[in-house]
């Protein structure tokens, strides 16, 4: 694996690139929005804007760090943020090219195949460039939304329903796992 950050990738209507300041508080307000969190697992999140941005200072002191694969979401045609990508590290797996991958847009923009769009490039890369052996992810059984990007990618299912606790669901939710090789993606 090579760990060469997170360039700047280009697909027909977006841009993808390291978070930058000024993406802070429209990714925070996008993540407050019930229709995302509701499916997108985050840490806890503040909803006072003062105590959340310490936190997301820290992080935007990291985004160009060549361990970090993580890319604000720019609508060519707009100019503007409309979400994230990315392809962390799995938390108690100690092989870094084995990973997991996250995506989230402004509701205001979603249905317009941008998410498909963002993640077929961000993968691209992660497969290509990076050189990850493979992704291991899930998605809530209820959002087709985003399991249909991962079929639609070439990611498989592999029967296992587990439970995940979202930060703002009082209860788990079911979620199906799926996973890909590197062999499989470049088939
Ligand atoms: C998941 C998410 C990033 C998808 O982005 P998007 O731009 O809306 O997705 P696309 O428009 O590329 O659509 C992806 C597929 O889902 C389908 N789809 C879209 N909305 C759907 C819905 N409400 N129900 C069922 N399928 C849906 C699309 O038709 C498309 O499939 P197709 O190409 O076979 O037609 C976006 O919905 C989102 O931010 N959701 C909230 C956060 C989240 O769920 N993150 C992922 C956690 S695992």
């Amino acid at each position: 694996m090579k760990y060469i950050g997170s360039k700047i990738l280009e697909t027909d209507h977006l841009i993808l690139r390291p978070t930058q300041e000024e993406d802070l508080k429209i990714l925070w307000e996008i993540l407050l929005d019930e229709n995302v969190s509701k499916y997108y697992l985050t840490s806890k999140i503040n909803k006072d804007w003062e105590e959340e941005k310490k936190w997301q200072y820290k992080k935007l002191n990291h985004a160009l760090d060549k361990d970090i694969f993580q890319w604000s979401v720019v609508l060519k045609s707009e100019n503007r943020c409309i979400g994230q990508v990315s392809c962390q590290k799995i938390e108690g797996n100690n092989d870094d090219s084995v990973r997991d991958v996250g995506w989230f847009l402004d509701p205001r923009f979603q249905g317009h195949g941008y998410g498909s769009e963002a993640a077929k490039k961000m993968l691209d890369y992660m497969f290509n460039d990076v050189e990850i052996r493979k992704i291991e992810t899930s998605a809530a059984t209820a959002n087709a939304s985003s399991w249909k990007i991962m079929e639609k990618l070439g990611f498989h299912r592999t029967g296992e329903i587990k439970k995940c606790k979202y930060t703002m669901l009082p209860e788990p939710v079911d979620c199906y796992c799926y996973e890909i090789t590197s062999e499989e993606y470049m088939k």
